[in-house]
């Protein structure tokens, strides 16, 4: 409990701690009470798309076990909880009918966190989909965005009066480039053009969100996640160097850009010519002012020149980490420099509202022994990245608080239930919960600052 006084007080007082998860890679109920199917309940049936044939149908089954899982939060001391709210509940078929049974969902979980003194923080699009939108061709057509901004507004009406703070899109990254250009996330595409398109659509279906959510209730918080990589050039050279300022264009610019500088880049117009599909008026909508932002980190990346790569990030070849890196159980390196160099680089290149760390964590897959899950690793990989988080915050990075990915282990997307990031460990069998070593820990820093505050 030491270190995590010393920790601790590292952190400004007002800062919160808080845990995540998102709505598909925990609730399961996929077909209850009137819910529509997403482009994950389809992806993940498709043979080969999800390791071990995984879905989300029934998860960690929070849908049902949702009063265990606040009490869970409430145990582990932290009072900020980020969840997403599944969009397919909500509106079955992503616009129009509206499905008065999701919306009571989650009036009981907000009821239920106000109840336990848990401040909310949703987000609205984490992955799931409706799967009729994806039909309209999902976040490539223009029209998704539409329908995104009508859910928006929906939400907020509806429940907003409970919201801490709400974000509009998970990981715009993840949603264009694994989704669309790698075909690794649902739908599955590898299509250049396809993926340009995501990429403006989702930038607008942001800003129109943003726009609705505003219009229903002004004084709500809003702000958007981003999982923006820290890129380092493999070798010193000049061609190297080039290369990792092009990925970071490529790779955090596209979000950005047109986010926080109203525009595109230069070399990315280029690359991506009329695919972007920008229309006039769209920028004004996607760089509106923010009240704050979220940044989900977990690793670096490393890129070399590559002439030979010219579709996606021109003359840029990112490199897989080499066996002399410390890695997790997912075998992404272990690197926590890198979320300090990141934060330093974004706030002196893009004027940023305050930021929240909305997903931070690792993967490591140890099982409980006689009851006791010693995941030592995490901790480890925790402590360092919160000694980064604190001297962020000191060196004047407007730092608001901290969301440890996860709460509980869960639906690892394509990697199904064999990873796990939770600092409780879940026994998918029993849908046992034991809280980790990890958990315990957390628990002990949290207590630590709110002593001392
Ligand atoms: C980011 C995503 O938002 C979350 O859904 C995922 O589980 C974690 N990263 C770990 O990969």
């Amino acid at each position: 409990m030491a270190a995590q006084t010393d920790l601790a007080s590292k952190f400004p007082s007002d800062f919160f701690f808080g845990v995540a998860t998102a709505a598909y890679q925990i609730e399961g109920a996929a077909r209850e009470d009137g819910r529509g199917p997403s482009i994950w309940d389809a992806f993940s049936r498709m043979p080969g798309r999800v390791h071990g044939g995984d879905t989300g149908d029934v998860a960690c089954d929070h849908y049902h076990r949702w009063e265990e899982d606040l009490d869970l939060i409430v145990s582990l001391g932290v009072t900020a909880y980020r969840f997403s709210i599944a969009w397919p509940r909500i509106l079955p078929n992503g616009r129009g009918a509206i499905n008065e049974a999701g919306l009571a969902f989650y009036d009981r979980l907000l009821d239920g966190l106000a109840a336990r003194g848990i401040e909310a923080f949703p987000t609205l699009y984490h992955w799931d989909l409706p799967l009729m939108l994806a039909g309209d061709g999902g976040w490539t057509a223009r029209s998704t965005a539409d329908a995104f901004a009508d859910y928006a507004a929906l939400v907020v009406r509806r429940l907003g009066d409970r919201f801490t703070a709400l974000a509009t899109i998970n990981e715009p990254w993840c949603v264009c480039h694994l989704s669309h250009l790698y075909g690794i996330h649902a739908p599955g595409e590898k299509n250049f053009d396809a993926f340009a398109a995501a990429v403006h659509v989702l930038n607008l279906a942001h800003g129109k969100a943003v726009q609705a959510a505003r219009a229903e209730r002004a004084d709500l918080p809003l702000g958007t996640v981003l999982n923006l990589h820290s890129v380092y050039p493999k070798s010193n050279t000049p061609s190297d160097r080039a290369a990792a300022l092009r990925a970071f264009k490529f790779h955090n610019g596209l979000y950005l850009d047109p986010l926080f500088k109203g525009a595109y880049d230069e070399e990315v117009l280029e690359a991506f010519g009329e695919k972007l599909k920008i229309e006039d008026g769209d920028l004004e909508i996607i760089s509106q002012p923010l009240d704050w932002w979220g940044l989900n980190y977990y690793t670096p990346m490393r890129v070399r020149h590559d002439p030979a790569n010219s579709a996606t990030y021109p003359h840029a070849e990112t490199l897989a980490p080499d066996l002399t890196m410390e890695v997790t159980d997912i075998g992404w390196e272990i690197e926590a420099k890198g979320l300090g160099d990141l934060m330093r680089d974004v706030y002196a290149a893009y004027d940023l509202p305050p930021v929240y760390i909305t997903e931070n964590g690792a993967c490591f897959n140890d099982e409980p022994v006689d009851g006791v899950v010693a995941d030592d690793r995490r901790i480890a990989y925790l402590e360092k990245h919160f000694e980064v988080v604190a001297d962020a915050a000191s060196a004047g990075i407007p730092l608001k608080g901290y969301f440890l990915w996860s709460l509980m282990d869960n639906f690892e997307w394509a990697e199904g239930y064999t990873m796990r990031f939770g600092i409780v460990h879940v026994d998918y069998a029993t849908q046992t919960r034991t809280v980790k070593a990890s958990g315990a820990w957390y628990r002990d820093l949290v207590a630590s600052h709110q002593a001392a505050a």
